[in-house]
């Protein structure tokens, strides 16, 4: 697999201080993991044009044709597990802000960490937060981001869309690389400092779930009813249909419309 090595930031161990950068590959997030096994410094990023088995959440396939942009980071934070989940919202509230800055289209958040437009609400993008092993704190995380940006067509007849069908116009995915890394790097140390709280109200702004009716998956239990918050730790708040109020680190989503 060919690469180019560039940069965005000459800092060590700054995120994009050192981009590995493929025109096809795997996944970047199998690439970054691989970097980061043989010591990769922290915030070394993998980009790519074309994944052959790009993945998404859960068991999902991530279409990962030219026009795409495809991300991995490496990161490298003494942080648990369980510290790092809020991290996810952090991630897709930057590339969020990212894309605005350059696109100007509002983009909202559809919790945990699907970058979605509205009107009509379709999927833009989506962050893949992974780790491996079993020691606490893991050796390392890897972020994956994956934002449909210059695609005109999908394979699918999913609710999804790009940036370049949205605006009418090409976006510069290198523009985009850079902003995301400017606005990662800033959101990433005040996250380590300070975790989700000073992120808290600008997430829930962007978050379309709130105060909307869905049916959240976890395992094999489905729970109906409002979302109320996003809590200080980054957990949707449900009120239930029975009244009970239910927090969740994590789970999959459906919209009421889409509710069986
Ligand atoms: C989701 O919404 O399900 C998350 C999608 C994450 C896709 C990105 S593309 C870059 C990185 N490499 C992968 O194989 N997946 C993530």
């Amino acid at each position: 697999m060919t690469h180019h090595i560039l940069n965005v930031n000459p800092q060590k161990g700054t995120i994009g201080h050192k981009i590995y950068s493929f025109l096809s590959l795997n996944s970047t997030n199998d690439v970054a993991a691989e970097l980061a096994r043989s010591d990769a410094l922290h915030g070394t990023m993998v980009i790519a044009k074309i994944q052959t088995q790009g993945r998404g959440r859960g068991k999902n396939v991530w279409y990962s044709d030219w026009g795409g942009l495809y991300i991995s980071i490496v990161l490298k934070p003494a942080l648990s597990r369980e510290q790092i989940l809020p991290l996810s919202l952090v991630i897709a509230n930057s590339v969020a802000k990212a894309i605005a800055a350059v696109t100007k289209i509002e983009i909202k958040t559809k919790w945990v960490n699907d970058l979605m437009i509205e009107q009509p609400l379709r999927k833009l993008g989506g962050i893949l937060l992974e780790t491996e092993g079993v020691s606490e704190p893991p050796d390392f995380f890897i972020a994956g981001i994956g934002i449909n940006v210059n695609q005109t067509q999908f394979p699918t007849d999913e609710p999804i869309t790009s940036l370049r069908l949205i605006t009418q116009r090409k976006i510069s995915r290198w523009q985009l690389v850079i902003i995301i890394s400017q606005e990662l790097e800033k959101d990433y140390q005040l996250f380590v400092k300070s975790n989700f709280l000073p992120f808290r109200e600008e997430y829930k702004r962007r978050c379309l779930l709130l105060n909307r009716f869905i049916s959240i998956i976890v395992g094999d239990n489905q729970y109906k009813g409002e979302v109320i918050d996003i809590d200080e730790k980054g957990r949707l708040v449900l009120l239930t249909s029975d009244k009970q109020i239910e927090k969740f680190a994590f789970g999959h989503i459906l919209l009421e419309k889409d509710v069986p």
